[in-house]
């Protein structure tokens, strides 16, 4: 191996070795001492539950498990995994969503970031058609951010609004209540297709004991107001009565083991493992993130039998294949890929070629991955004048009509427009995964801090007082950190502008867990308005 490549290795692991910290972290809030407080009460951590509900020796694929971390709210600076637990796992050989509030964070009230998780879960549930089933453990609306998380659409109602829709269209809304859902979070129990409620641990009112008492005087206990024999012996609010989590659990699997099985809509063929092992990628990728890459180098590691078939591959060198564009196979799945090669700078003809690319796949309805690594389109006169623009705006015209699945995974640099044309969040990829070498953010640091020089400057020397070199470099070196820190996987994950931060080694089963869950609905035809050429 090349020193280059043993570098490139020592260095990725290592990154990997801080997510595997903050993902510990995430699944241990407390550490030992809350998992001691939940025995005490009957009760399992969250994961465990999980890895009883789904089907044995199976995955649990766990979405956005990095959210919440530095979010700094009143007297809460970090949401370990956003207070709650979401991802996709099999029941009855079903892909199913899953969400599960973790008692251990703030008695899994919902803080923004938990809402904005909850919402992007049932947010892929109802797109790919999948049942949720809600583990509910919430002492609802985190109080002191009530305005931040009631009022508006995407806030605390639009969980059972979507609850609602989906069930309305055959999605089975499975409720778990294993702790305390009070106030609006009552619903959860209340607006499942089923819901089940363990003696002495679940509880479902509209207002709790304290409220009851001071707005009518009664005094009640949890138990009498709305345990779980309450609400399956006499209010019908709940249809399951059971003695243990356990119990509760098999309870769920059962009510959904009926349900008709799931088919894709695409023709899959029979899968092969890559003939470059995946591993191979953390040779691939430069540590420096601004190093140019061999994108097909990649696409061998990840593809069965590392077969690329490629399109235009000899078109416009040097400026056509800073896209690459063509198809593999994902665990069998056909995929049509548009990819970042090289420094990923996007010039006209490559923009020409991953637009035609989009079409082609749309009309032949076959799902579509971007690899993102690219820090913009070529900017300057001779770019301009060429139409970059226009091909831009079809590139990104393109992106957003495509009506088959599409998932984007960040592999480097994501800047500008770059990040819309090779479909960004704006652009509702079914799934976005970030790797440790994604940096998104409108641009580099180096850049930002050039743009916002410029202005200072100006005003600095219309008001009389010129910034001295000294200060030119502090404010220089202030705007990098800023802008690359906010660039950085961990920024973005904990704000939920991924699904996921991958592993390397994670990438090829995630991609082809995620093109076979977006390929449950039919694919529709496609249509693309007014593109330019
Ligand atoms: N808003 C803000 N913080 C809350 C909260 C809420 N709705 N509910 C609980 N918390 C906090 C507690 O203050 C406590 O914080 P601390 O660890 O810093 O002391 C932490 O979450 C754990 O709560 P605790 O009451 O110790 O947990 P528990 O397991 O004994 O009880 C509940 C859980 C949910 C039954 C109980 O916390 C409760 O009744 N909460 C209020 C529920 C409510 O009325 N919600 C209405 C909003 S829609």
């Amino acid at each position: 191996m090349t020193d280059a490549k043993t570098e490139n290795r020592a260095f990725w692991e290592n990154e990997e070795l801080k997510l595997d910290q903050l993902v510990y972290d995430a699944s241990w809030p407390g550490g030992e001492k809350a998992v001691e407080r939940l025995a005490k009460q009957g009760k399992q951590p969250v994961r465990q539950l999980i890895e009883k509900l789904i089907d044995p020796g199976t995955e649990f694929f766990e979405l956005s498990r990095i959210a919440g971390f530095g979010m700094f709210y009143p007297d809460v600076d970090d949401v370990p995994c956003g207070g709650m637990v979401t991802g996709l796992g099999k029941i009855y050989g079903n892909w199913t969503m899953i969400l599960a509030n973790d008692s251990r964070v703030k008695a899994g009230t919902y803080f923004p970031i938990t809402l904005k998780k909850h919402m992007r879960a049932q947010a892929i549930a109802e797109r790919c058609g999948l049942n949720c089933v809600y583990i509910a453990d919430s002492g609802g609306a985190y109080l002191p951010m009530q305005a931040d998380v009631f009022p508006d659409d995407q806030h605390f109602g639009s969980m059972f609004y979507n609850m609602a829709r989906m069930s309305s269209k055959g999605l089975k809304q499975i409720t778990l209540s294993t702790g305390g859902n009070t106030a609006g979070g009552a619903y959860i129990v209340f607006m499942a297709c089923q819901s089940i409620m363990i003696d002495k641990m679940s509880y479902s009112f509209l207002g709790g004991p304290p409220l009851v008492k001071a707005a009518t005087g009664e005094v009640i206990s949890a138990e009498d107001l709305g345990g779980a024999r309450i609400h399956t012996q006499i209010s019908g609010g709940a249809d399951h009565f059971c003695t243990n989590q356990d119990e509760a659990i098999a309870k769920v699997r059962d009510i959904l083991s009926l349900e008709a099985p799931q088919k894709l809509h695409i023709h899959r063929y029979a899968e092969s493992p890559s003939q470059v092992p995946v591993e191979s990628i953390y040779q691939t990728f430069p540590a420096k993130i601004h190093q140019g890459m061999r994108v097909r180098d990649f696409l061998e590691a990840i593809a069965d039998d590392s077969y690329f078939i490629e399109y235009k591959k000899t078109y416009s060198p040097g400026r056509g294949d800073n896209i690459v564009a063509g198809k593999i196979r994902l665990k069998g799945i056909p995929v049509g890929v548009i990819a970042s090669n090289g420094l990923g700078i996007i010039f006209a003809e490559a923009a020409r070629k991953a637009t035609e690319w989009i079409v082609r796949c749309s009309q032949e309805k076959v799902p579509l991955l971007f690899i993102q690594s690219s820090p913009g389109y070529m900017v300057g006169s001779e770019s301009e004048h060429m139409g970059i623009g226009k091909y831009g705006a079809d590139m990104v015209r393109s992106v957003s009509c495509a009506q088959v699945p599409r998932i984007q995974l960040v592999v480097g640099p994501d800047n500008g427009a770059a990040n819309y044309g090779m479909c960004g969040r704006a652009y509702r990829p079914h799934f976005l995964f970030h790797t440790m070498r994604a940096r998104t953010s409108v641009m580099s640091g180096r850049s930002a801090a050039e743009v916002l020089l410029s202005i200072e400057e100006r005003k600095r020397a219309s008001a009389g007082n010129p910034m001295s070199e000294g200060e030119k470099q502090a404010f220089r070196q202030q705007m990098v950190d800023k802008y690359d820190g906010e660039a950085h996987p961990f920024y973005c994950g904990a704000r939920l502008l991924s699904d996921r931060v991958l592993k390397f080694r994670e990438i090829r089963d995630w991609l082809a867990m995620a093109f076979e869950v977006s390929l449950l609905q039919p694919i529709g035809e496609p249509a693309f308005g007014n593109l330019r050429f």
